[in-house]
């Protein structure tokens, strides 16, 4: 798979979800679906938007222990998404075990990227609460070095962090990339946000881009410039 703009579907019912994807009656973009949406619909949503010719990156971050990711990333793999995620804190072993478990009889299987620090976990609250001492950036690296040993195909990280991850895990491991902004943009609660352009130039491999388009006025035209900006 090549470069691609992933949008966030951020939305609480189908309802919203399907008059949005509406607008798009050109080239069918890949979606991200998260909790709120899967928790809302269930899986059947994923059937749908799929039949509709959409790619679809399902944004579950399972952690458990491995037998139990093992069976929930079998029942994924079978809803036919083409990426999915866990948090690398659950440990090699259970990375493995999602990767086991995703695979598919015939031997295929959707992308699998791990989370490494969610970008909400600062240094204080990693070595207060979670009694981490080492420096974010080197924990970040070390749970992206994880994934790779596990046989993962990427991270989410920042912009910011793809090409360090690239340096440690290697070129042809996939960083996917929030906080995405156009440059004339509203960043709103996004705290390092990077244009598409940017993106590209550090050598993002998918940029998962929300509110730029789904909030714009016009979402289409608002895709078309990430596609524009990002791929072209
Ligand atoms: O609307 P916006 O472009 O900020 O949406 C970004 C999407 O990426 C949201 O679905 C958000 O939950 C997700 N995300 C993020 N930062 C992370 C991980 C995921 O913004 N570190």
């Amino acid at each position: 798979m090549g470069k691609d703009v992933i949008i966030a579907c951020d939305f609480a019912s189908k309802e919203q979800v399907m008059s949005f994807l509406d607008k798009f009656t050109g080239k069918k973009p890949f979606v991200k679906i998260g909790m709120e949406l899967f928790y809302a619909e269930g899986p059947e949503i994923v059937r749908e938007i799929k039949a509709r010719g959409h790619k679809i990156f399902l944004d579950l971050k399972l952690h458990d222990i491995p037998n139990t990711v093992k069976k929930s990333m079998a029942v994924l793999s079978r809803l036919d998404v083409d990426m999915t995620n866990l948090h690398a804190a659950g440990t090699i072993s259970m990375m493995e075990a999602a990767l086991e478990g995703l695979t598919r009889p015939d031997g295929t299987r959707p992308l699998l990227i791990a989370v490494t620090q969610l970008t909400s976990t600062d240094q204080e609250r990693m070595e207060n609460d979670l009694l981490i001492k080492e420096p974010i950036d080197k924990v970040v690296m070390h749970y992206a070095h994880n994934a790779m040993v596990a046989g993962l195909d990427g991270v989410v990280c920042s912009p910011l962090e793809a090409g360090k991850v690239h340096e440690t895990c290697g070129e042809k491991f996939l960083t996917v990339t929030p906080g995405v902004r156009f440059a004339d943009g509203d960043i709103g609660d996004q705290k390092r946000v990077m244009t598409p352009a940017e993106a590209k130039r550090i050598g993002s491999d998918y940029i998962v881009v929300g509110r730029p388009i789904t909030a714009a006025e016009d979402p289409v035209a608002a895709y078309e410039r990430c596609c524009q900006e990002f791929i072209d």
